[in-house]
């Protein structure tokens, strides 16, 4: 039969699939690889270090039976040390920054882990910082074991055994460039040493977020003063013991805007649903073989699943209020989606047979001081406060008439697809504009629901 013994069986030996449209788009004549770590059963390359650094601790007696598995994590170790556990039954607690996506944090909790969060605001070295919190924990559980994956030497071994072993056999050793992250340097490290001992002329390109570490580092040997950046689970704000800097021959600095926009375009053109650091990766790969001809063979990291982020960049929402939502990408369906932070909005509106009084009540309610007239889900006019009042003024006994007899012109109407830029210049001239989807009116923008937009 061909079957596994456990789930752990499965991990690693993920394929090389060939980037094909986005290459093609920026003119690349290398051929570039994804190695599809997001196809690990906990769907991420940490998988291998989870099972590695476990099988140590066993090895050495450290770990025993019923023993507790602690360690500070941005998530995937603690998703591949959590399978571990479910499979050999052990407990494990998680200590992870508020910083990490909630689908990873529920899908620890699914796989029967504790977690802990900490703020990601907290400084290296104090107590409150999660490194500290999981190296806490860890002294005051007994029979625990907390491998500390950022020095512990199973994990780049991990990759040294297997990550770059299959790299080189895949490829019929004809790789000519790796780029991987650096988190705590165990995929790079640990893949770099094995491929440059089989061939030492394959490059090692890094890719690190904007405000991390590790290029200054690189560069100068000085540590220069991190700054926060979105994507999760790379970079640093201090070196670390597994992320062998001398082994990459260059780091390239990759903005949170690039990578969440390549993480996206990986599912969009390509069909590989990747998170936000498979980003960083991919554009650091498209720019270390933008010059490179036909023969060069470029192999990049997809770190993890995009099922992670679906609430992060892989949702419009979270991307526009990150302001790192191309301007021509902000729709009128994704201004109307977003105004209430993401509660759905009714349309209010009002029937052209309703009095002046109902309508006005219905106005002073909702708080607006201007209201679509509909009929059969089409726009037929518009009530506008300050003009309605002007009417009263001279004449009271209005406020018993139709309101499709005193309404003014309609708002003008904009399908869901439109552009922030046409919608803004519409404001312009009128102070609202309803959206239509399909023939019916469904939404309203006003002038302020623009005004956090970028230019
Ligand atoms: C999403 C993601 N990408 C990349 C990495 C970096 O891998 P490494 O720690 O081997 O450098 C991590 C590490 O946790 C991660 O969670």
């Amino acid at each position: 039969m061909k079957v596994y013994d456990d789930v752990l069986g499965i991990i690693g030996n993920t394929p090389l699939v060939r980037i094909n449209n986005i290459t093609r788009q920026h003119g690349i004549k290398a051929q570039i690889y994804a190695k599809m770590e997001s196809l690990n059963p906990g769907y991420s390359v940490k998988d291998r270090i989870g099972v590695s650094m476990i099988d140590d601790a066993e090895s050495k007696g450290i770990l025993r039976k019923g023993g507790t598995l602690i360690e500070a994590t941005s998530g995937n170790t603690g998703i591949g040390m959590a399978l571990v556990a479910a499979v050999r039954g052990y407990r494990c607690i998680f200590v992870m920054t508020d910083k990490v996506s909630v689908e990873k944090r529920r899908y620890l909790k699914a796989l029967g882990a504790d977690i802990v969060i900490c703020s990601a605001a907290a400084k290296y070295g104090s107590p409150d910082h999660y490194v500290a919190t999981a190296k806490r924990i860890a002294e005051e559980t007994p029979n625990s074991f907390y491998p500390d994956q950022y020095n512990h030497p199973a994990n780049p071994l991990a990759h040294y055994r297997t990550t770059g072993p299959e790299i080189w056999r895949d490829t019929e050793g004809k790789i000519t460039h790796f780029v991987a992250s650096i988190g705590t340097g165990g995929t790079i490290t640990g893949t770099a040493r094995y491929l440059k001992e089989m061939n030492p002329n394959i490059k090692v390109i890094g890719a690190d977020p904007y405000g991390s570490i590790f290029k200054t580092y690189k560069e100068t040997g000085q540590v220069p003063e991190a700054t926060p950046y979105l994507v999760e689970g790379i970079g640093q704000n201090i070196p670390v013991g597994n992320a062998d800097v001398r082994i990459i021959d260059e780091i390239i600095n990759i903005t949170d805007r690039e990578s969440f926009e390549m993480s996206r375009q990986l599912g969009r053109q390509e069909g590989i649903f990747c998170g936000g650091s498979a980003g960083t990766i991919f554009a650091g790969a498209l720019r270390a073989a933008k010059d490179l001809d036909e023969n060069a063979v470029v192999v990049f990291i997809v770190c993890d699943t995009g099922e992670h982020y679906l609430t992060k960049h892989h949702s419009d929402e979270w991307m526009k209020e990150k302001l790192l939502l191309e301007p021509q990408k902000i729709t009128a369906g994704l201004i109307v989606e977003t105004k209430n932070s993401g509660a759905p909005e009714e349309l209010i509106s009002v029937s052209p047979e309703e009095t002046v009084v109902s309508a006005l009540d219905i106005m002073g309610a909702a708080g607006v001081t201007q209201i679509p007239v509909i009929e059969n889900g089409a726009s037929v006019g518009s009530l506008r406060e300050s003009q309605i009042l002007q009417k009263l003024v001279q004449n009271r006994d209005l406020l018993e008439a139709r309101v499709g007899d005193v309404m003014d012109k309609g708002f003008p109407t904009v399908d869901v697809d439109t552009g922030a830029g046409e919608i803004k210049r519409k404001l312009q001239k009128s102070p609202a504009v309803l959206i239509e989807s399909f023939g019916r009116i469904t939404g309203i923008i006003t002038r302020s629901d623009v005004l956090d937009l970028p230019r």
